[in-house]
This record gives structure tokens, C-alpha cells and sequence, in this order.
């Protein structure tokens, strides 16, 4: 009997994500002779993990024959069975099809169209104004992921939102027990990542249900209230949905956009010459931009099931059975990228790279994710002399939203 193929456990430990070039050298070996590989670890109910751009791409694109469902991301088996029996169950736009999806996703579209968002363009430029100032005042020295990536992340997110600047360290606390559950550093005084996740639901839920009381009796112009006030189909939206609708715009809306950041930073500041082509050509930042976010991919995958059989890049997978998309891999992908493991602004297909999906799930906040990198980078650029990485930068142990969670950084300001 052949040994089991164990090399898909770099899709579950999120301990190896925390090595980024094994994990890359990883997915490259299944790019070429496994590129949809079927994983059977005991705990998860099988996959197929799918690492090339074309598949990732395709599978994404077509949301008749490959559903989301209410298990669109991966975790233990056990995980899904004990949230569900204390009546826990996703329910964000992530996790709905068809028709739900759309009727949900209507709610807050117009707010992240591209014109709406440009109309933010003031607002963001004076928040990173003020961070890079903050950079300034700390003598040039920082952890640059915790503080400038994060808090200005989350500043802008929370300012559509209508959160209160006092409450932005409750929402950070929030977000990094839902997608940190499994990294050590965020676990505090609880005993398991379990108890991290459902105890951070449950203080979501407290949180958004006054939100909810005091937007319905005080209505301002801002995205709570908007949500808080919603109708799907003619009917208040549903109080579970609604839930995971202020969750997943205070969560994906900053922690994904951060790690691209940092890590985007750190890969910029690995290569000097980089950086002095940046500042000589200003031009070349929304594909400087784009190239950070290819290289980081923070979201680490989503999962689909097939409601037919489908063949890709010649395996065939049965009706039924679910696939794993992995970003960062079809990011790294030889067949669509030239010299994929090196970090180039100048790339000339950057903005082909499939971090947010595609799609009717094609990410909802991708134009502000672009919008506040676009927007802090030439800033930055311009206000320093010399940046450099100043000690040794750490990743997340995530297998879901990650990147660089550390990052030591020193500069000189003009
Ligand atoms: C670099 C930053 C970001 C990355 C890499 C990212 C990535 C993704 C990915 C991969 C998806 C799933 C797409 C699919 O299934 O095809 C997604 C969906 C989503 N993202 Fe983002 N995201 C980022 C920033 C943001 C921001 C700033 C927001 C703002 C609130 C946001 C809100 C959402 C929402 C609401 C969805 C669900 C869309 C749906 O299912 O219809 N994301 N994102």
C-alpha cells in the first residue's frame, strides 16, 4: 500500500505559514505534480486543495457549479460541531449563495463602489497624514505591522463603520480573536483557541446589538446604521445575519488590508532598489501596490463544494466534494507570473493576482484595501530619507487572514 500523501498539511498548520519560504518552496513542488491535490487528515473532512492561478481563477468565477455553503472555511470538523451545538453558525456574505447572497451583499454595495469610496479620499489622507507623523514623533523607530499597519487600518474601516475612536481597541481585540484564534499571542488568559472564538463572538454580539438599539433610535450617515436599519426582501434582515454583517466589515475590513501593508513594507524594504525606483517614479505606486498585496495574499484560502463533477488541470473531482483555494499559492504561480518568487514593482501583470477572489464574492472592500495602501505608501516614501528593517519581523500562525505581525522598522525623516 502507497504511503498517504501528507503534504497538504501546509493548507492546515498554522504553524507553517509562519514560514513563508518553506511554505512557498511547498506549494511550488504541488504547482507542478499535484496542482489539485486531494487531502485526507484526520479531523477535517477531506479537500481538494487547488494551488494554480488558472484553476483558483476559474473555480472562483463560476458560482452556479462551485457553492460557498455555511462551511466556507477550513477548520476542524470537531471545530464546526461544537459551535454549531451551542448555536453558533456563520452566516456572513461569505457563507451564502445565489440569490441570499446577492439580497445581502445589495445592502452595503454602493458603499464600497469605487465612487464612494474616492469621496473617502480626504478622510484617508488625513489618517495616514497622522501616522506617519506618529512614525516621525517615535524617534523613527517602530514595531511598523502593530503601530502604524494596524491602528490605521482599522481607523479607516472603523470611520465608515460609525465606530467610536474609543472603541477601536475593543474591535482589534474582537478581530484578532476570530482570525488570530490559533496564534499563541492572542490567547491571553483563556485556555484554548475555542474559548478565544466563542468568547469573542459572544462579545461581538453584545457589542452590535446596542449599536444596533442606538442606530435605530439615533440613524446617522454611517455604515451601522445603514446595516442596523436594513431590510432584505422587504423584512428587517435576520438577527443572526445581521450580526455576522457588522462582523465581517470590522474584521476583513482592517486585518487583511494590515497584513498587506506590513508585509508589502518588509518585502519593499528587502530590496533598496525598489524603494529608490518607487521614490524616482511616484507613478508606479497602484502597481507597486498591487504587487504587495500579490505577494502577501493575507487570506489564505476559501472553500467551495461542487454541486456537479468538474475536471481541473486534469483530476476529476466528484459532485459534492470541496475544494480549497489557495491565494497565496496561485499568486505564486509560474504559469501566470515571470519570476513569481521575486518581489517587483514594476511588475507588468500585478494586477493580475488573485488575492481578493472573483467572482460574486470578488471582494467587497477591495477598492478601499488599494485605496488606503495607495494612499500611506508615497506619503511615507516621501517623508523619509532612509527606511530599513531594524530587527527580525514575525508571522502570524494563521491558516485563514495572516501576515507579517511584527515588524521592526527604523527611519530617518527628512
Ligand atoms: C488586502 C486586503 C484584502 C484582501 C486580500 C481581501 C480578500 C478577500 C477575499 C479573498 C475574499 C473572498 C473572495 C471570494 O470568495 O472569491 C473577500 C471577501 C470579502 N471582503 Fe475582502 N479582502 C481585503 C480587504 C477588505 C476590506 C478593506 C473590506 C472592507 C470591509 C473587505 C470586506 C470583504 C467582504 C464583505 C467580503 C465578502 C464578499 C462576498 O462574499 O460577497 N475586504 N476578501
Amino acid at each position: 500500500m502507497s504511503e498517504p500523501d501528507t503534504r497538504g498539511t501546509i493548507f492546515i498548520d498554522p504553524i507553517l505559514y509562519a514560514d513563508q519560504e518553506a511554505w512557498h518552496a511547498a506549494a511550488a513542488e504541488l504547482r507542478d505534480d499535484a496542482p489539485v491535490l486531494r487531502v485526507e487528515i484526520d479531523g477535517y473532512t477531506p479537500f481538494w486543495a487547488v494551488t494554480r492561478h488558472e484553476d483558483v481563477f476559474a473555480v472562483s468565477r463560476d458560482n452556479e457549479h462551485f457553492l460557498n455553503t455555511r462551511n466556507s472555511v477550513l477548520g476542524p470538523d470537531a471545530q464546526f460541531e461544537f459551535l454549531k451545538s451551542i448555536g453558533i453558525e456563520g452566516e456572513t456574505l461569505i457563507h451564502m449563495d445565489g440569490d441570499e447572497h446577492r439580497d445581502h451583499r445589495n445592502v452595503a454595495n454602493d458603499w464600497f463602489r469605487p465612487r464612494a469610496v474616492a469621496k473617502r479620499q480626504v478622510a484617508i489622507d488625513a489618517i495616514a497624514d497622522e501616522f506617519v507623523e506618529q512614525f516621525r514623533q517615535m524617534d523613527g523607530t517602530c514595531d511598523f505591522a502593530q503601530d502604524i499597519a494596524v491602528p490605521y487600518t482599522l481607523r479607516v474601516i472603523m470611520g465608515i463603520f460609525g465606530i467610536p475612536q474609543e472603541d477601536e481597541p475593543t474591535m482589534l481585540k474582537l478581530t484578532q480573536g476570530i482570525f488570530g484564534a490559533a496564534d499563541p499571542e492572542y490567547l491571553g488568559d483563556l485556555s484554548d483557541p475555542m474559548a478565544l472564538l466563542t468568547d469573542t463572538i459572544a462579545q461581538f454580539d453584545a457589542y452590535f446589538d446596542e449599536l444596533t438599539e442606538d442606530r435605530r433610535a439615533h440613524p446617522t450617515d454611517d455604515l451601522a446604521t445603514v446595516i442596523a436599519t436594513s431590510e432584505v426582501n422587504g423584512c428587517p434582515m435576520d438577527s443572526n445575519a445581521r450580526l455576522w454583517y457588522y462582523t465581517i466589515v470590522a474584521t476583513a475590513g482592517h486585518d487583511t488590508t494590515s497584513f498587506a501593508l506590513s508585509g508589502g513594507l518588509e518585502a519593499l524594504l528587502r530590496h533598496p532598489d525598489q524603494v529608490a525606483l518607487l521614490q524616482a517614479r511616484p507613478e508606479l505606486v497602484n502597481n507597486a501596490v498591487d504587487e504587495m498585496i500579490r505577494w502577501t495574499s493575507p487570506v489564505r484560502h476559501f472553500l467551495r463544494y461542487l454541486t456537479r463533477p468538474a475536471t481541473l488541470s486534469g483530476v476529476e473531482v466528484p459532485e459534492g466534494d470541496r475544494l480549497l483555494l489557495s491565494y497565496p499559492s496561485a499568486n505564486r504561480d509560474e504559469r501566470m507570473f515571470d519570476d513569481p518568487m521575486t518581489f517587483d514593482v514594476a511588475r507588468p501583470n500585478a494586477n493580475r493576482m488573485i488575492a481578493f477572489g472573483g467572482g460574486e464574492h470578488f471582494c467587497l472592500g477591495s477598492t478601499f484595501a488599494r485605496r488606503e495602501l495607495r494612499t500611506i505608501l508615497p506619503k511615507l516614501l516621501a517623508a523619509v530619507d532612509t527606511v530599513e528593517v531594524a530587527g527580525l519581523p514575525e508571522w502570524a500562525q494563521a491558516n485563514f487572514v495572516g501576515g507579517v505581525k511584527h515588524l521592526p522598522v527604523s527611519a530617518t525623516f527628512r
